[in-house]
């Protein structure tokens, strides 16, 4: 990969120079000092940077304007910004603009390996050389379109009928509901067990979790929002990184408000799920996701939205009037199932468990299919079979020939 870093306190960096040169041993290493002079990022190196590494202490004198240039021409590129002041605001910032890492520069020498190691990683999963577990999330478009409820029975579906390890990661710190739509484990077990540990394993991470089935392990988010405080982008990707060694899928439910967790759990994923219903104000709230989407440089075929609780004649609006308003198609409907939701959500059961034909467990079904199907990972028809898809199964293979 091609790795370029610009110095505007080149004397200063030596640290971070001997890093650079040792991570970064069998790629094509720029670095730039500017020291004297003042920062300029509209320069001939940094043309088809893989990794962009900008040391400037004073972010008042950067361009963001060019920053977001260069991060549209090169999408397949990461660049990461180490500076001092308000990082709050330069972190609004910077995510406009498509900054993947913003470190503070006492933190750079110990963070920057991480970084680099992140943004080879991408480079590969670009290429399509990553053979591990895929990383789905799934992002309400405004408060209580079913994300929690879908995600944790799609994740539930894929373990149990589709014989496949996953883990559902509930990285909504806030409300934390996917543990409780599908399990009424009492246990403490919690993401905050993880992140108190300074080496996460797959052993360590399983122990966390609290099982569902044979197939599924939840990871919950932390029960008391005190041990929720503190958790760093740093250790969910580290989380992230040895559950795709260990997992087939991993789910991730987020919350609707997005932070750094968040950015980082949707940078790592495969396909980003906007979850929405059909009716205006979710339209609106589609419209400020795809903003911040297209902020980021998520290509079109990443994000894949979502129609929920679809059906009601009366008050839904027409999916062509919703996908020409938001310029995009909307990837699958999900049927409005009343009844068995709400059975579901009282007893604390997963919807496979007391409807395994319900409407919507049918639909959760051929959408596991599907999702296992568009990332070439082709189940066995005799497993979908022994638990009565088989014929779902069928009929969704129809649709490609
Ligand atoms: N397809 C559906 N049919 C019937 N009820 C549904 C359906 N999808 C979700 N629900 C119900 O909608 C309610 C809200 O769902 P959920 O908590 O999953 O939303 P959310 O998007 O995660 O909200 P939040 O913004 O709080 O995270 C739940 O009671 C759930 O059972
Ligand atoms: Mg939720």
């Amino acid at each position: 990969m091609k790795v370029t870093s610009l110095f505007t306190n080149y004397a200063a960096s030596q640290g971070l120079v001997a890093l650079l040169r040792d991570k970064c041993r069998g790629d094509e290493l720029v670095m730039v000092d500017q020291s004297y002079e003042k920062l300029s990022i509209d320069i001939p190196e940094l043309a088809s940077a893989d990794l962009l590494i900008i040391e400037c202490p004073n972010a008042e004198t950067l361009d963001w304007g060019v920053l977001e240039e260069f991060n549209l021409t090169y999408p397949q590129a990461t660049s990461v910004l180490i500076t001092d002041g308000d990082m709050e605001r330069i972190l609004i910032q910077a995510m406009r603009v498509g900054v993947r890492d913003v470190i503070r520069e006492s933190e750079a020498e110990s963070q920057l390996p991480g970084v680099i190691a992140r943004a080879r990683a991408r480079l590969e999963a670009i290429a399509g050389r990553n053979s591990a577990g895929k990383i789905f999330t799934f992002i309400p478009c405004k408060g209580g379109s079913g994300t929690s409820f879908i995600v944790s029975n799609l994740a539930y579906i894929m373990g149990t009928v589709l014989k496949k390890k996953v883990l559902l990661f509930d990285l909504d710190l806030q409300f934390s509901d996917a543990s409780f739509y599908i399990s009424d484990d009492q246990s403490q077990r919690s993401l905050g067990d993880l992140v108190r540990k300074t080496e996460v394993d797959g052993n360590s991470l399983e122990a966390a979790c609290i099982m569902v089935g044979k197939q599924l392990w939840l990871l919950r988010a932390p029960q008391n929002p005190e041990q929720a405080v503190g958790i760093t982008p740093e250790q969910i990707d580290n989380i992230l990184t040895v559950a795709t060694k260990r997992f087939d899928y991993i789910f991730v439910d987020l919350e609707r408000t997005l932070d750094p967790l968040s950015l980082r759990a949707m940078d790592r994923s495969q396909y980003v799920f906007p979850i929405m219903q059909a009716v205006l104000p979710y339209v609106r709230g589609t419209q400020r996701l795809q903003r911040t989407f297209r902020a980021l440089h998520y290509p079109d075929s990443k994000v894949r939205l979502i129609a929920n609780r679809q059906g009601n004649k009366n008050s839904d609006l027409p999916v062509d009037k919703i996908e020409a308003a938001l310029h995009t198609r909307i990837y699958r409907q999900l049927p409005n199932d009343f009844p068995n939701a709400s059975v579901s959500i009282s007893s604390g059961k997963p919807l496979y468990d007391i409807a395994p034909d319900g409407l919507l467990t049918k639909a959760l079904v051929q959408f596991a299919l599907q999702l296992a199907e568009s990332t070439g990972d082709h189940v066995r028809e005799s497993s979908a079979g022994e638990h009565g898809v088989s014929s779902a199964w069928k009929q969704f293979t129809s649709m490609f020939r």
